[in-house]
């Protein structure tokens, strides 16, 4: 995929936004989408995503190579799998229970993870989850640049990973290879990059410090295998 690959973002609040600003610039066709009539968001859209095309969540991801989900984790539910499937996929989403409700099956593992099980046609990868919109758009650098920060990629489908890298390179981060979807679980609120913004060294320290420490205490395959079921009863209750 390329700069001309087309993305679609899903999510017009806080973070959408952001990541269509800084993926025009950097030359990507984007289309972005609220959960309603694209009118709703057509004034705001022209006022501070020149460029971006509003329009319905449907035809913009059909048209797309790329979607992004930026939206509250609770309303995933509401997304149909089979739209989604033979897209690459970008999870910025994450588990707030404040406003997501708890929700067991994210309380014990991965969010992304149970994305990507019930987006099973889909290449799922984790990323731009861990910045706050304002630090994302205010800490974008060029390449090169001695101040640029890092952002984690987790996937389990190589070439997804590439593309999301190739995105985040683009709009301004040194992109960081995580091992996994899995992995990716270093990216989430409480660990050890959320919510800031490190150079790719600091980055690399400190998400791999945290996988040494999570293999450490790996669960035993059966408590996986347990988790999991859990989980799939659990993403009923948000379908
Ligand atoms: N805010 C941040 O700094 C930040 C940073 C990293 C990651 N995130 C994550 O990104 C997600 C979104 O956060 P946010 O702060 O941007 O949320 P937000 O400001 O509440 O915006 C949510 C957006 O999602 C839209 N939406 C809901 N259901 C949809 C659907 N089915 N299809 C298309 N759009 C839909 C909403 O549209 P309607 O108005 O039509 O409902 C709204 O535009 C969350 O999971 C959050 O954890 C946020």
């Amino acid at each position: 995929m390329t700069e001309r690959s087309r993305l679609a973002v899903l999510g017009a609040g806080h973070l959408g936004p952001v990541i269509a600003r800084l993926a025009i610039k950097a030359g990507y066709p984007v289309a972005i989408a609220a959960s309603g009539d694209p009118e709703d968001i057509a004034l705001i859209t022209e006022l501070i995503i020149p460029g971006a095309q509003p329009r319905w969540a449907a035809d913009a991801v059909a048209d797309a190579d790329i979607v992004l989900l930026a939206i509250p984790l609770h309303r995933f539910g509401d997304l149909d799998p089979g739209l989604l499937s033979g897209k690459l996929v970008i999870d910025a989403m994450n588990y707030w229970p404040a406003s997501d409700g708890v929700v067991q099956a994210f309380e014990d593992g991965g969010s992304s993870e149970i994305v990507a099980r019930r987006l099973a046609g889909s290449a799922v990868v984790k990323a731009f989850n861990h910045i706050g919109y304002h630090e994302l758009e205010d800490r974008a650098r060029p390449a090169g640049a001695a101040d640029r920060g890092a952002v984690g990629i987790a996937g389990d489908d190589a070439a997804a990973v590439a593309a999301t890298a190739a995105l985040a390179d683009r709009i301004g981060y040194d992109p960081v290879r995580l091992a996994s979807l899995r992995a990716g679980r270093v990216l989430q609120p409480g660990g050890p990059v959320f919510g800031v913004v490190l150079a790719r060294p600091e980055f690399q320290r400190a998400t791999g410090e945290a996988a040494g420490d999570e293999a450490t205490h790996n669960k035993a395959a059966g408590e996986e295998a347990a988790g999991d079921k859990a989980a799939r009863e659990e993403l009923r209750s948000l379908s």
